[in-house]
Formats: structure tokens, C-alpha cells, sequence
């Protein structure tokens, strides 16, 4: 018989503390930043982000979004053998947040790992565990997007602090007789390392260079807007499916009119798109499995439908992902 793997329970966790347009604003304002609520909500849809407090990581956010998933799947931490967690703010330089995550939760044992494709980073993990699972190689896995972005913003750069949040959604992905992750699509192109990076790094003891978040938002945006539509159609290509079929768009959170455009160009209703990044900000990897956790656990999204997941971010990478829930 043959192998396929299917989501059985999604989870998501957003710290407690909420910064509105209006509080970051004030809060920008009294380090001599200027913006407003006004040009935050016009250019990217963003209304509010949740950040982390001190002493909070992103194995802490993992753990509780990983929690929900398992009772959502009705498993516990012991039936796990593969956690893959997509981050790019990971606890430490090594061991992979995976593996401070499997320890927290007790699900030790299994195979962990962290997956680094920033923004793309859950559309890589979930591939990356649908292609295990169909190879025999795990059985159920906790697939995992977790970011504490508010430790890497530059708060003097409005052009980029105002963008992000921190929060983290999880899936249990677990071998079935029947189709779940239908087709998925990946691609990189290095060469744009440059226009989306955090470019310092760990050496001899401390940090050299910048270790801040640097995008060139335009660059990002003209990208995107190309990529996503390709990789949809790509990705449904495969399956040998169409617009038509797909019946909830999940794209990745950043900007609501990269998303009306992608929307447009695939001809799917904006009535389909499911749109978390107004409350969220941009979570970079944590963003599509926190909206597809929240769309159904608000019943918008019900057992059976078909989903299109889709990501892009810095590397520069991009990619998507169709599966039937
Ligand atoms: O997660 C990875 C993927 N990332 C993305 O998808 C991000 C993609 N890029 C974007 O979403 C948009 O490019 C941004 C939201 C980052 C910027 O929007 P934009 O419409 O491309 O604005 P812009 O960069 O062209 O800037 C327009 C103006 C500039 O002023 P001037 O030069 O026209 O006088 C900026 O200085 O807006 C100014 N500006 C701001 N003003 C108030 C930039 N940031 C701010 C701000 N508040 N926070």
C-alpha cells in the first residue's frame, strides 16, 4: 500500500505581550523614531505584533505551539520520532532548537533537527517531513515555525522594526493510507543573499559585525510578488490540479498587498485568503503554521478541505506546498 503523510493536529502560541500600532509608535516616538499607525496599517496591513519578554526563546514558544498540536492530534510527546523546527532565531549557535525543544517536551530519542530558510523555513520543514514519512524513515513528527524576530530588530530602522513579531505554530504530521501533503515546490537563489540577511556572526567570543536585520523591502517585495505566483502553479502542476481546487490560500504574513496580489494573479478570491499578519506582524517562519492554526481552530478552515501553503524569504527562498487536511 502506498505511503502519504497528512496533518492530524495543529497548535500555535503568541506571548502575552501585545504592542498595537499605537503602543510601538509611542514606544518609537521616545527614542526619536517617527512612523505611524497610519503608514504601518496602509503599506503592509499591520495592526499589532506580540513580542517576547527577557528571558523567553524560541524553544519556550515551540514547546507550548508543539503542546497544542499533540492533544489537537490526541498523541503524546512519546509517539514523536522526528522533530524538525524552522528558525531563524534559534536558542543557540548549536544545538539545533529542535533538540532543546524535544528535551522540554520529553519526546527524547527520535531524530531532531533545525531547517533554516528564514521566511520559507515551515514550507522546507514540512517537505523535508512528508518526504521522511513516505521513505519509512520517521512515523509522526512534530513539524514546528518559531521566532523571537523582536531580538534582531534594529529599533532605530523604522523601515524595518515596525514589520515584525515573535510567535511560533506547530503541526503533527503522521504516516496514512490516504493523500494529506499532495505536491510541494522549493527553490533558493543565492544571489540575493544580500537584500534580506542578518549579516554578523559568532567569532572568538563575540559578535562580529552586524548582527540586526537588514532588508531592502522593495527588492523583497518585486521578488515575492513573482515567485509566489510561480510556485503556486508549479506546485499545483505537480498535483495536477488548479486554482479552482485549492479552497484556502495560507500565505506567508508579511505584507496584506503582497497577498492581494498574489491572490489576484491566481484568480482566487481574497474571501480564501486567510490573513493573520494585520494581528501577528510578520513571524517569519512561525507565520503560516500560525495562521493555519488559527483558521481552523476559528472554523474557518474544516476537515477535507484543500489547502495552499506558501513561503518566501530571505536566502532568497520561496516555496509552497498543497495538501488536503
Ligand atoms: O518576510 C520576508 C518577506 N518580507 C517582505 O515581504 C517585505 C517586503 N517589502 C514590503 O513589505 C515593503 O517594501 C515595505 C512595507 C517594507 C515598505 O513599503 P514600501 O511601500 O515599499 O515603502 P518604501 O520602502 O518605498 O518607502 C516609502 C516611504 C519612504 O519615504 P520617502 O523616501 O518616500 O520619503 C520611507 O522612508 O515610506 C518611508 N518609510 C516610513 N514612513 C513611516 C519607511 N518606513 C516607514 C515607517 N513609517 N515605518
Amino acid at each position: 500500500m502506498k505511503r502519504y503523510s497528512r496533518i492530524s493536529g495543529t497548535g500555535s502560541y503568541l506571548p502575552p505581550h501585545r504592542l498595537s500600532n499605537a503602543d510601538l509608535v509611542a514606544e518609537l516616538a521616545a527614542k526619536g523614531v517617527e512612523t505611524s499607525d497610519a503608514w504601518i496599517v496602509e503599506r503592509t496591513g499591520i495592526r499589532a505584533r506580540h513580542f517576547v519578554t527577557d528571558g523567553v526563546y524560541a524553544s519556550d514558544l515551540a514547546l507550548e505551539a508543539a503542546k497544542n498540536a499533540l492533544q489537537a492530534a490526541g498523541c503524546t510527546a512519546q509517539d514523536i520520532d522526528l522533530i524538525i523546527v524552522a528558525t531563524s532565531t534559534p536558542d543557540m549557535v548549536f544545538p539545533s532548537t529542535a533538540c532543546i525543544v524535544q528535551n522540554k517536551l520529553g519526546a527524547n530519542g527520535g531524530a531532531a533537527f533545525d531547517v533554516q530558510a528564514v521566511c520559507s523555513g515551515f514550507i522546507y520543514a514540512l517537505t523535508v517531513a512528508d518526504a521522511m514519512i513516505k521513505t519509512g524513515v520517521a512515523q509522526r513528527a512534530l513539524v514546528i515555525g518559531t521566532e523571537v524576530f523582536s531580538r534582531i530588530l534594529d529599533f532605530r530602522d523604522r523601515t524595518t522594526c515596525v514589520l515584525f513579531g515573535d510567535g511560533a505554530g506547530a503541526v503533527v504530521l503522521q504516516a496514512s493510507d490516504t493523500p494529506g501533503i499532495l505536491a510541494s515546490d522549493l527553490h533558493a537563489d543565492g544571489k540575493y543573499v544580500d537584500i534580506l540577511c542578518v549579516p554578523g556572526h559568532v567569532s572568538g567570543g563575540g559578535v562580529l559585525g552586524d548582527a540586526l536585520l537588514k532588508m531592502d523591502g522593495q527588492a523583497v517585495f518585486k521578488l515575492a510578488v513573482g515567485v509566489l505566483e510561480d510556485t503556486a502553479r508549479a506546485t499545483l502542476s505537480k498535483a495536477q490540479l488548479s486554482e479552482a481546487d485549492i479552497d484556502w490560500l495560507i500565505p506567508h504574513q508579511a505584507n496584506i498587498r503582497i497577498m492581494q496580489s498574489t491572490a489576484r494573479k491566481l484568480k482566487i478570491s481574497m474571501d480564501k485568503v486567510v490573513v493573520t499578519v494585520d494581528q501577528h506582524g510578520n513571524t517569519s517562519a512561525a507565520s503560516i503554521p500560525l495562521a493555519l492554526d488559527w483558521a481552523i481552530r476559528t472554523g474557518k478552515i474544516k476537515a477535507g478541505e484543500t489547502l495552499m501553503l506558501e513561503g518566501v524569504g530571505g536566502g532568497f527562498t520561496w516555496g509552497a506546498l498543497l495538501l488536503n487536511l
